[in-house]
């Protein structure tokens, strides 16, 4: 067996499962569960027709390269929201979701033989450090705490890591804390990755649900270092689609490609016709924004009367601290477990979304709540933590 398995840390929700073992919540309450960040609402029309029309596609073995309707349709949108052109015929390639596409891409590009060094930010999107360990790289793990406004404090790595360093994963706007990288963060950490000769992987599925401002993008760098990936799962709320994109170099994503033809996870090309359309038509993507901004606007000061925590820049989640003062004491697990046991919500303790490194666990004393269900739903959950705080 490959060793490196044996270092792979359980995921989120297995730990969450052992942290509500033997619990039994109130059965006449209805589970409202906020754990997760998959989106709830409504697969967009423009998106299930656009499945029907090309089910006859499933007698083709997909392009791992794309089809010319999907690489035209990314490269299109790619220029509308960040004014960059592209050449989609070397420049993008489909994935079967980002989380695949992410995994795989340190899989080409890390060189094992030569003790490297992934760069994650903390709390982190579990697949970058699964990621990291099963390409041979040990992880560094880089704090995003509420000192930094949630974004990565890179002046934490020593002088003597930064020559192992292969890859850096950033994620903006992150998961968990929303927090969103400006392009003096993106040039800052280019010019490292020009003098230690490391590639950054900008993990952006959250990019299009965002407050005011839309995010910077990698893109933007237009530098030959960064690789984007991006996907329909938050964008178009179709998680089940499996459908995002990698962006990149020209001769980054030719050894990227070349990986892939035996990876061999090219999405349908039913899913990819179907995701041309997706990623051209922004009405949904708007009254999907609006949905988010309405249950922010309602849920955040519920919440926060509870557990502080602000609106973020962008993403579904809030981020909430359990105040050392209240009766959990700071502590992410018994929050979480007690709101499950009275009132069959979840939520995710912050401490399993992070690693602890020196001597800290930066997700320790915060929660995720995602803010995935209808608005009524939400709100039931936040009064149900405005009522814990009462018992
Ligand atoms: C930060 C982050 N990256 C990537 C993904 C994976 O998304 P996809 O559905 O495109 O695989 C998620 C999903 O929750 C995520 O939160």
């Amino acid at each position: 067996m490959n060793p490196a398995l044996g270092l792979l840390h359980p995921y989120p929700f297995e730990r969450l499962r052992s942290l509500f073992a033997g619990v039994m919540p109130p059965a006449d309450l209805p589970h409202i569960n906020m754990g997760i960040g998959e989106p709830q609402h409504p697969t967009p029309k423009v998106l299930l027709d656009a499945i029907h029309a090309n089910l006859g596609l499933l007698s083709k073995y997909p392009p791992t390269g794309g089809t010319p309707e999907f690489l035209t349709a990314v490269a299109g949108w790619i220029h509308r929201r960040y004014g960059v052109e592209v050449d989609s015929s070397r420049q993008i390639l489909p994935v079967s979701g980002s989380r695949e596409g992410l995994f795989a891409v340190a899989q080409a590009i890390i060189d094992p033989s030569t003790r490297p060094v992934v760069l994650l930010p903390n709390p982190f999107y579990q697949i970058y450090e699964g990621a990291a360990i099963m390409s041979g790289a040990e992880p560094f793990y880089v704090p995003t705490v509420a000192g930094t406004q949630f974004l990565p404090d890179f002046s934490v790595v020593p002088a003597e890591v930064w020559p192992r360093v292969q890859l850096v994963y950033l994620c903006s706007p992150g998961n968990p804390t929303g927090a969103v990288m400006s392009s003096e963060h993106y040039k800052s950490l280019t010019q490292l990755a020009d003098e230690f000769d490391f590639l950054i992987v900008s993990d952006e599925p959250y990019s299009e649900l965002y407050q005011s401002e839309p995010p910077y993008g990698g893109i933007q760098t237009q530098h030959p270092r960064v690789v984007v990936l991006n996907s329909l799962s938050k964008r178009s709320s179709a998680p089940g689609l499996r459908s995002g994109f990698i962006f990149g170099a020209p001769d980054v994503m030719d050894k990227i490609r070349l990986h892939r033809t035996y990876h061999g996870a090219a999405p349908s090309s039913v899913v990819q016709q179907a995701s041309a359309v997706a990623w051209s038509h922004e009405a949904h993507v708007d009254e999907n924004r609006r949905l988010y901004r309405e249950k922010f606007e309602v849920c955040q000061p519920m919440v926060n009367q509870v557990l502080p925590c602000e609106i973020p820049a962008g993403g579904f989640f809030l981020w909430a601290k359990i105040p050392e003062s209240s009766r959990w004491a700071g502590s992410d697990e018994t929050f979480a477990r007690e709101l499950y046991a009275t009132a069959n919500v979840t939520v995710l303790p912050g401490t399993y979304l992070a690693r602890e490194a020196n001597g800290q666990n930066p997700g320790a004393g915060y929660v995720r709540i995602a803010l995935v269900a209808d608005l009524a739903t939400c709100v039931r959950a936040a009064d149900a933590m405005r009522e814990l705080e009462k018992n």
